[in-house]
């Protein structure tokens, strides 16, 4: 076919490093005071799951980082939960705090660096009370979290991820009303919400940096966030589509490049820079996973479109949950986000939903040769981490989707590491996809040998 090519290894860059993502409200279980325990209460969850369980992540953590070794894992992307650290208002949890000291310390152990997600979605419930993102109080409640976290684990962690995809967060909250605080079609409480959490990131990037070298810890502090990048397309030159797209971009992307990395605050937000002009970021997290398509609709609340996907492709092009493969969006939102600020790029996430395990050793072999790609132009792509590590709870999703390496058996709670899963283990140990690996891994699979 035109434009594929026979599968061949070759070798990444000896400084990438390379690791797994994950999320503590998706797998650690056990916590009542996070809100998303609450919506789930609240019947909210697909088949009427419950994030209480979790992967059982937090019983078992020395078994989980032993399967980080076995994996040859360089860095590991995790968060840690608001909510355990701060159960009630007012309150600072001794247990929580040393829940993190004792797996941070397992982490440097095993010789792999964390790179720690502050707000990954999720909140107290307490905060959730007070309005969370609407209420302007929650960046002070945030702000005093982030400092106890680093006052208190700071020592054993250089690299920060102050906020995980905020579009997503506003969108799925405040736009499709599958998140906690659910509203349907909100286009004033996503803006209202998106600028809190932009000045949430503002200050907590300068809270981090003070703070670590006010303490004089040792390693050079890095921070960031991640910011979840698709590529949009339109199926027509229709300029209502167009402008449509133009309008999404803007919304779902732009607000937050200038934000969370100029410190600007643009329209609707306001025009200013509330902590002055300067740079916010050390690094730039990508998270990506997949492309979308844009129809037009009169509807002005959705920004006059409909997003929807690239249909009518081959089954194998899409994942379980329906998302579009398209490997060749990695190299562009890379080319794309570098060309506007030129820093290191973590990809902070990228990974397939896949139950059967069929598609996700070439998923990885796809996307890590477009990143290759772009590091051999020369774009500093510092890090990638595959989410994720093992099945988790996703979200309003519950626990049908499948994105480990590893998988979980949810009655037992047994891991199981996936053959993508000692796939990967074998790039992170080799840094390089050989033909040998190519061959004994997708011949013992039947899978195709054609790539895109
Ligand atoms: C991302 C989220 C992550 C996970 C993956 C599949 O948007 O950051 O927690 O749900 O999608």
């Amino acid at each position: 076919m035109k434009g594929e090519s026979i599968m061949k290894g070759f070798t990444l860059s000896p400084n990438l490093l390379l690791g797994t993502a994950t999320a503590a409200t998706q797998i650690e279980g056990g916590d009542t005071n996070c809100n998303w325990y609450h919506w789930s209460l609240r019947g909210k969850i697909k088949n009427n799951e419950n994030s209480l369980m979790g992967s059982g992540h937090y019983e078992r953590l020395e078994k989980d980082i032993e399967l980080m070794k076995t994996l040859h894992q360089d860095t590991y992307r995790m968060s840690i939960e608001w909510s355990r650290i701060a159960p009630a208002k007012g309150q600072w949890s001794k247990e929580g705090i040393e829940f993190y000291i004792h797996e941070l310390t397992l982490l440097k152990e095993a010789g792999i660096i964390p790179l720690v997600t502050l707000l990954h979605f999720s909140c107290p419930q307490w905060v959730e009370e007070e309005g969370a993102w609407l209420n302007p109080k929650t960046i002070t409640y945030f702000i005093e979290f982030v400092e106890k976290v680093i006052v208190t684990c700071g020592h054993l962690i250089t690299d920060y991820c102050t906020i995980n995809e905020p579009n997503v967060f506003v969108n799925s909250t405040y736009m499709e009303g599958t998140f906690p605080g659910g509203r349907n079609g909100d286009t004033g409480a996503y803006f209202k919400a998106s600028k809190h959490l932009i000045l949430a990131h503002l200050h907590a990037y300068k809270a981090i940096h003070r703070i670590r070298s006010e303490q004089q810890f040792k390693g050079e502090t890095k921070v960031g966030f991640a910011h979840h990048l698709t590529v949009l397309e339109t199926g027509s030159k229709n300029p209502l589509t167009v402008m449509s797209k133009n309008l999404m971009d803007y919304a779902f992307h732009g607000l937050f490049f200038k934000g969370m990395v100029e410190g600007k605050l643009t329209f609707p937000l306001g025009h200013s820079y509330p902590l002055g002009k300067g740079t916010y970021c050390d690094f730039f997290g990508i998270n990506y996973y997949s492309r979308h398509m844009i129809h037009s609709s009169w509807n002005p609340s959705s920004l006059f479109g409909k997003l929807g996907i690239y249909d009518g492709l081959p089954s194998e092009s899409y994942n379980d949950l329906g998302w579009e493969i398209y490997p060749h969006g990695l190299g562009q939102v890379i080319e794309d986000t570098y060309k506007k600020y030129p820093m290191p790029i973590y990809i902070t996430e990228n990974g397939i939903c896949d139950a059967t395990d069929e598609k996700r050793s070439l998923f990885i072999y796809t996307h890590l040769k477009q990143l290759q790609k772009v590091m051999d132009r020369g774009i500093p792509v510092e890090r990638y981490y595959h989410w994720s590590l093992m099945d988790n709870f996703e979200w309003h999703e519950g626990y049908e989707p499948e994105f480990g390496l590893i998988h979980i058996d949810y009655e037992s709670m047994e891991r199981h590491v996936r053959p993508s899963g000692y796939f990967y283990g074998e790039i992170c140990e080799n840094k390089a996809i050989t033909d040998d690996m190519l061959l004994r891994h997708f011949s013992q699979e039947g899978d195709v040998h054609h790539v895109k």
